[in-house]
């Protein structure tokens, strides 16, 4: 059965930016966006990254973009913290949420963190060690559920080891990526039957990017089997700087179409995001590529 209500997480300030070619976002842009968002009804944004800004340089401001925003109360502004230092440096600015990011794939956490599944789960232990003590909670992430850019095919097995132990080390929900956007609706319905069994479904949430135009099929699919968190970003902005091809995450104006025309709850003002997607397209130079925005247009 369909759930009644979807919690939306809203990714264009982290995931949407980080891959951004050319200048630098400003670091005001961000925090309008964040705002926008906010203003908008969305109650958990992913506003920040505190990796290297060697590794991925549009995300060097993360310090002043998490202290710049003006927070709303019910709102989550979280970031990603791949290790120690990362998070850190959130606690610096006062940041109630963070998370980890592992992935189903050796090659691609080879390229993307830089150490081996195995390291990354021994490497993130501190993490939510020192997070429980500062009373910050942690989302975890595992890539390439549905395919690796790589490594090709990834085993439902593997994707649900790695989920099971991101969730028993203590992270409050799983965000299973579809990093490349390959996925199908039967293998994304497998890959969550094979998951569910370790980790419990309320606690996973599906990630999924639109390179094949999949993503709303494999989020239906998934909702038939009671995922009730969603990961989207406005505009369909983005994309991984280490998965090659890949483009944005499934537009928040789609998903949230899709969710009224199921009647499913967010409490989101859809208008109100098309029009954020319209302006902050508009700031990097191009439209939104939500068919729902393009088709509903600016009020
Ligand atoms: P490393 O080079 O192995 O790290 O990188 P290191 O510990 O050896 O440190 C090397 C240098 O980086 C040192 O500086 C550190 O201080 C610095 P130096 O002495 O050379 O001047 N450093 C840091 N600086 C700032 N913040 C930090 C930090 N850590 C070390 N946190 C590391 C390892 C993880 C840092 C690196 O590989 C990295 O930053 N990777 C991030 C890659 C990334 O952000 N990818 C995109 C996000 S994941 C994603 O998009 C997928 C997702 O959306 C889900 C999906 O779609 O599947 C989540
Ligand atoms: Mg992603």
């Amino acid at each position: 059965p369909l759930p009644t209500s979807v919690k939306l997480f809203e990714m264009s300030p982290r995931d949407g930016l980080q891959n951004e070619p050319g200048a630098i976002v400003p670091t005001g842009t961000k925090i309008a966006l964040i705002e926008r968002l906010a203003k908008a009804g969305i109650t958990h944004i992913e506003a920040a990254s505190f990796v290297s800004p060697k590794w991925v340089p549009q995300m060097g401001d993360a310090v002043e973009v998490m202290a710049g925003i003006k927070r709303q109360p019910g709102v989550v502004y979280s970031a990603l913290t791949p290790n120690l230092k990362g998070l850190e440096n959130a606690l610096t600015v006062g940041v109630e949420e963070v998370a980890v990011f592992g992935a189903a794939s050796e090659a691609f956490s080879q390229k993307n963190i830089n150490c081996s599944i195995a390291e990354s789960l021994t490497r993130f232990e501190p993490v939510l060690e020192r997070a429980r003590e500062a009373g910050v909670r942690v989302r975890g992430y595992v890539s390439c559920v549905l395919g690796c850019p790589y490594e090709g095919e990834i085993a439902s097995a593997k994707v649900a080891e790695v989920a099971k132990a991101l969730y028993e080390m203590g992270c409050y929900e799983v965000s299973l990526g579809d990093t490349i956007g390959v996925g199908t609706p039967l293998a994304a319905k497998r890959m969550i039957e094979a998951t569910r069994q370790q980790v419990p479904i309320e606690f996973l949430a599906a990630h999924f990017h639109d390179t094949y135009g999949m993503a709303l099929a494999n989020l239906y699919a998934v909702l038939e089997e009671g995922v009730s968190v969603i990961d989207a970003a406005t505009a369909g902005l983005g994309g991984c700087p280490y998965a090659k091809g890949a483009s944005g995450n499934v537009a928040t104006e789609d998903v949230l179409y899709l969710l009224e025309g199921l009647g499913i709850e967010t409490g989101i003002d859809l208008q109100a995001v098309i029009e954020t997607g319209y302006w902050i397209t508009h700031e990097l130079g191009r439209k939104p590529s939500s068919k729902v925005a393009l088709a509903k247009g600016l009020s």
